[in-house]
């Protein structure tokens, strides 16, 4: 039985204008995982995390947070938002107060903490996401990737139990891609449960332990990254492979085959260490 920390059951979802996004969606999220979602462009991986905090109400079915389902009253949601903390794909729909730390500082104020907490915890989050100079900046002057930064602070501040992160990496530059992970693993390692959308094959095979494949609205594929990810119909739906997955399929014709145990490396340093084995398997007489 896996301790599930976010349920979706049998959830459907069409917006005003009649457009369907979620399709009788059954999900769930374990407690404490690294969970990648992933899905073609408009397969509903927005709308759904827009559900898990509550933003959206499905049209049917249910989302549950532990084992209650979601409590959409005023006082029930402002529990949930300090438990689930969402950070936008955009960043201009997140933010809305005129300088970085007025932006960070919403959050945890709503969250009644005092003061001296607040303040704390902003100059820690601007510290985490490199933006701690620039706390007094205008938010419209900022970059795109600047924005994107501060968006993380504000819910790094709020210090939730589930972080939902929509395309985090989208914008940011390569040298914040790796902070923003380091970030993450420490607080993954912390015990946070993160749950990240994105279209990187290699990422989510290399991160996640968890994959949610969504199609169309509906879920098409959940389980270990390791497996979900070799699958035909899952590779076919993203309409790629990961890049590792694409070599070992070339080395196989070549008789090498960097599995261990059916499993592919999944880091740089598992990888040469199968390259080093599969050398010394060639130079064994
Ligand atoms: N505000 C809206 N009004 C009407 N339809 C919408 C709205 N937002 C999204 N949709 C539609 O809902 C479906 C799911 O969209 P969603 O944004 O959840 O996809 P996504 O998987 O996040 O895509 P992307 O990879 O482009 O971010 C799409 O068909 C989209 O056009
Ligand atoms: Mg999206």
């Amino acid at each position: 039985m896996t301790d599930a920390i976010l349920t979706l059951k049998n959830v459907a979802y069409r917006y005003p204008d009649g457009t369907p996004a979620l399709d009788n969606c059954s999900l769930t999220v374990r407690r404490g995982s690294r969970t990648a979602v992933l899905g073609t462009n408009g397969a509903g991986k927005t709308t759904l995390f827009l559900h898990l905090n509550g933003i959206l109400r499905p049209s049917a079915g249910q989302v549950l947070c532990g084992d209650n389902p979601l409590d959409y009253s005023r006082a029930g949601m402002r529990k949930l938002r300090s438990q689930v903390g969402l950070v936008f794909q955009n960043p201009d729909s997140q933010l809305f107060s005129a300088s970085v730390q007025e932006d960070v500082s919403f959050g945890p104020m709503n969250m009644g903490l005092e003061e001296r907490e607040v303040r704390t915890r902003v100059a820690e989050s601007l510290l985490a996401v490199g933006m701690a100079a620039s706390a007094d900046r205008p938010v419209h002057n900022l970059s795109y990737g600047q924005k994107k930064r501060v968006c993380i602070a504000g819910v790094l501040a709020m210090k939730p139990e589930i972080l939902v992160l929509d395309e985090p990496m989208a914008g940011l530059d390569a040298a914040m891609q790796q902070e923003l992970m380091s970030v993450l693993d420490q607080l993954h390692a912390a015990g946070m449960t993160i749950i990240i959308a994105t279209h990187d094959l290699d990422f989510a095979y290399g991160w996640a332990d968890d994959g949610i494949v969504m199609e169309a609205g509906r879920l098409l594929a959940q389980g270990a990254t390791t497996e979900i990810l070799l699958r035909d119909d899952v590779q076919m739906a993203l309409g790629g492979a990961p890049l590792i997955a694409e070599i070992n399929r070339r080395l196989l014709l070549i008789g090498i085959d960097l599995r261990d145990n059916g499993y592919l490396p999944r880091s740089k340093g598992e990888l040469l260490q199968a390259i080093t084995a599969q050398t010394r398997q060639e130079s064994t007489p």
